[in-house]
């Protein structure tokens, strides 16, 4: 058995493989609903043998969405509307995940493939975007965030709960706090978008406060024999980098301390002046210094989307669990070819038998 295809047990999940499929927005959400379009995306991914299956940042509440056509979860409406979605990935052998998010600052934007933009300010389509602190991402993104009072950051903790508490109830075994790529929770953690006076801002314990409130807050809601989890950018690649990561492994122990049972470790994407490295499994031995000195188990994504990669960081002790986004966009098969690639026995058993039979001597 190649380690890639060793099952995975966090608290009272067990996951068939080390696959993971990463939150992936489809945009496609109808003022936030989920629709078939997801369903049918969602069951596809699960069918293709992955472990386990994280739907896309899902805003906890309307002013959380990256774009007008991301999901949502800031009802009780939203939250049924997954339900076929979670039932398909679970008939399919996987574990439904969800990332719940807030995009803070980046909010109000227009579809990757219409601009990826902010949404002009005369366009009745966007909304006031909060922040921190009333400073701009720049480049395409300029609006100006609104300034969060300690109401703001109270009521959005409290999002993040009953949004956690909604996905707990139609069925979801595996939460994701988005804390990454710039969005809220990244934007109060980094000085570049924190520029707070107050108990949230300037130093490490301050910048940590509000992830941390958070996922004490979601630990009381979600259940302990249910793997919590978080995505943070550990790493900007803005000159600081060694600081930056420091502070970051500290968070993660903090993380650990206070109930995470798994990190995803990624980039911080705060500002768009940036020299990223991008490669093969780049992220590989950022994570495994992340999972060892925090001592916390990970997954890390960007460019692990072929077979040897994806086994090699499994193998050599980087990440515990691989996240493959693109490639299944591009193959929703990609675990089972996977499995034929790496030489495992009987590598029908990712793909159900209406196209593992065909699919056999394919390839
Ligand atoms: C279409 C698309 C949508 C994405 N949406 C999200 C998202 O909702 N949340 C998130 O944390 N990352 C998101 N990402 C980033 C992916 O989770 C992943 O990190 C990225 O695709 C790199 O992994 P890969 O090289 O395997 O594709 C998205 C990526 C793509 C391609």
């Amino acid at each position: 058995m190649s380690a890639l295809f060793e099952p995975f047990s966090l608290k009272d999940v067990t996951l068939r493989n080390r696959i993971a499929i990463p939150p992936m927005c489809q945009y496609m959400a109808d003022n936030g609903v989920i629709n078939d379009w997801h369903h049918v995306h969602l069951a596809s991914m699960a069918r293709g043998g992955a472990g386990l299956v994280v739907v896309e940042a899902t805003a906890v509440s309307p002013e959380g969405r990256i774009t007008p056509g991301c999901a949502g979860i800031w009802s009780d409406e939203h939250a049924q509307a997954f339900i076929p979605a979670v039932k398909a990935i679970k008939a399919a052998g996987s574990v439904p995940g969800i990332q719940i998010a807030h995009a803070g600052r980046k909010a109000s934007a227009n579809r990757p493939w219409e601009g990826d933009d902010h949404i002009a300010a005369t366009d009745p389509a966007g909304w006031q975007t909060i922040g921190p602190s009333p400073i701009a991402f720049g480049a395409h993104l300029p609006k100006v965030p609104q300034e969060m009072t300690l109401d703001d950051i109270a009521r959005v903790r409290q999002d993040f709960v009953d949004a956690a508490r909604r996905a707990r109830e139609v069925g979801f075994e595996w939460i994701e706090l988005h804390f990454a790529h710039g969005y809220l929770g990244q934007s109060f953690f980094s000085e570049h978008s924190n520029q707070r006076t107050d108990a949230y801002g300037g130093s490490f314990d301050n910048r940590s406060r509000f992830l941390l409130e958070t996922l004490a807050a979601v630990r009381e809601v979600w259940p302990e024999n249910l793997p919590l989890t978080a995505r943070f950018g550990v790493i900007e690649y803005d000159g600081r980098d060694e600081q930056t990561l420091s502070e970051s492994i500290e968070l993660a122990r903090r993380f650990k301390d206070g109930g995470l049972d798994l990190l995803s470790v990624s980039v911080g994407f705060t500002i768009p002046d940036t020299n990223i490295p991008w490669g093969p499994a780049f992220m590989g031995p950022i994570a495994e210094r992340v999972r060892r000195e925090a001592g916390i188990p990970v997954t890390s994504a960007w460019g692990f989307g072929t077979p040897q990669l994806a086994n090699d960081a499994i193998k050599a002790g980087h990440l515990d669990l691989v996240s493959v986004g693109r490639a299944h966009l591009a193959d929703p098969h990609w675990a089972y070819f996977a499995a034929k690639e790496l030489g495992v026995d009987n590598a029908s058993w990712t793909l159900p038998a209406p196209y593992a039979h065909w699919l056999e001597r394919y390839r």
